[in-house]
């Protein structure tokens, strides 16, 4: 059956590994396996050691209790480590969803959220995050309107991409308030989690929140690692866990075992981690606050609160011919909005990379060229 297409998939193959600027990716810089290694002072030889047989269907017993250890509330028993972050949505939408379920989703969305949860149940319902002079907002109001007694999922992303948008404490809690009265469940992507421009605003994991929250999370954005493709949910409720399971019986089986070890040594030291995204990020964002007081024609700059993104105007008659052109003529990547269902005169720019003040620059050139 048709599913539409993931646009932000199809349009980062035709420039991610030939474009020589990348300014619009959403993870943050990587780093060797001989780094990762040395960092976390790890035995080489415990990974030259591992037995390369399938591993277990949730997850191995040492990764989730590294990854419980993250949260409050949390056992290694609720934690379904994924052969990837994306398998999550996936697994979550299969075992939750089907046709006619009325699902709200926070928009805009990372592709598979809308697009997944649209073709499994026709019943969608999109809930846009408003746009606000300098930044965004949340409407809870229309998220009232929106939802009924049957509506069985909930979908939300904080940090969000691609606006770097996070609510307040406050926001979060009413978020969940109305979402519990009507006894939906949530999925909350918390795939960025940790990157809050100021640490003090980082919210409760909706897992150590709402006990049908199912939450998604892994090492691609706020650790930088992500190929080592893990990911995991918390799921509290055992009938929805063995669903999933189920579920990830027909997708990946279990993890791959090198990248489940691997994940073990990075959660040893998953505050270093985040802290050099972090740092990472903030001196980015100086360069890119400047940029854009130097453009103020050409952009609205919406400052991100969080994470690794933020939804750029553009002052261009369509973002993605502009885009398109961008790659082409000076090789520099920034992903147009349409790909992730915001307006044809928004960009997303992505500020967790070393190569950033490089491919802003290449960028500002192209700008100059331009006049
Ligand atoms: C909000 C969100 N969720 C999930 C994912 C999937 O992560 P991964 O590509 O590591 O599977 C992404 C990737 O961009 C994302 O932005």
């Amino acid at each position: 059956m048709h599913i539409a297409p993931f646009a932000t998939e199809q349009y980062f193959n035709l420039y991610e590994f030939s474009t020589p600027h990348i300014l619009g990716a959403s993870d943050c810089e990587t780093m060797s396996v001989g780094e990762l290694l040395r960092l976390a002072q790890a035995n080489v030889d415990d990974l030259l050691d591992l037995r390369l047989g399938y591993t277990e269907s949730p997850g191995s017993p040492a990764l989730r209790a590294a990854v419980a250890s993250l949260y409050k509330t949390v056992t290694p028993d609720e934690v379904v480590v994924l052969g990837a972050p994306e398998e999550g949505i996936y697994l979550t939408l299969r075992a939750l969803l089907e046709p006619g379920s009325h699902v709200i989703v926070l928009t805009p969305a990372y592709d598979s959220m809308l697009n997944l949860a649209d073709h499994i149940s026709g019943h969608v319902s999109r809930w846009p995050l408003r746009v606000q002079p300098g930044g965004w907002a949340l409407d809870l109001d229309e998220l009232e309107r929106l939802i009924t007694t049957d509506t069985r999922l909930v979908i939300v992303n904080f940090p969000h991409n691609p606006t770097g948008y996070l609510p307040d404490a406050a926001e979060f809690d009413a978020l969940l308030d109305i979402v519990r009265r009507h006894g939906a469940w949530l999925l909350c992507d918390e795939m960025y989690r940790g990157l809050e421009r100021n640490p003090a605003d980082r919210l409760p994991s909706a897992a150590d929140r709402y006990e049908r929250a199912v939450t998604l999370s892994g090492l691609s954005k706020t650790y930088g690692l992500p190929g080592l493709r893990t990911g995991w949910l918390v799921v509290h409720d055992p009938a929805l866990r063995a669903a999933l399971i189920n579920w990830k019986h027909y997708t990946t089986i279990c993890a791959s075992a090198p990248s489940e070890a691997l994940a073990t040594v990075a959660l040893g030291i998953d505050e270093q981690l985040a802290t050099r995204s972090r740092s990472l990020i903030a001196d980015n964002l100086e360069l890119a606050d400047a940029f854009f007081a130097r453009w103020p024609e050409m952009f609205d700059w919406r400052p991100p609160r969080a994470g690794s993104v933020a939804l750029v105007g553009l002052n261009a008659p369509s973002a993605t011919d502009y885009c398109h052109a961008l790659a082409r003529e000076a090789g520099v990547l920034l992903l147009p909005g349409p790909c992730l269902g915001a307006d044809d005169h928004s960009v997303r720019f992505g500020f967790g990379r070393a190569g950033f003040a490089a491919a802003l620059a290449a960028y500002e050139r192209y700008l100059e060229s331009r006049g």
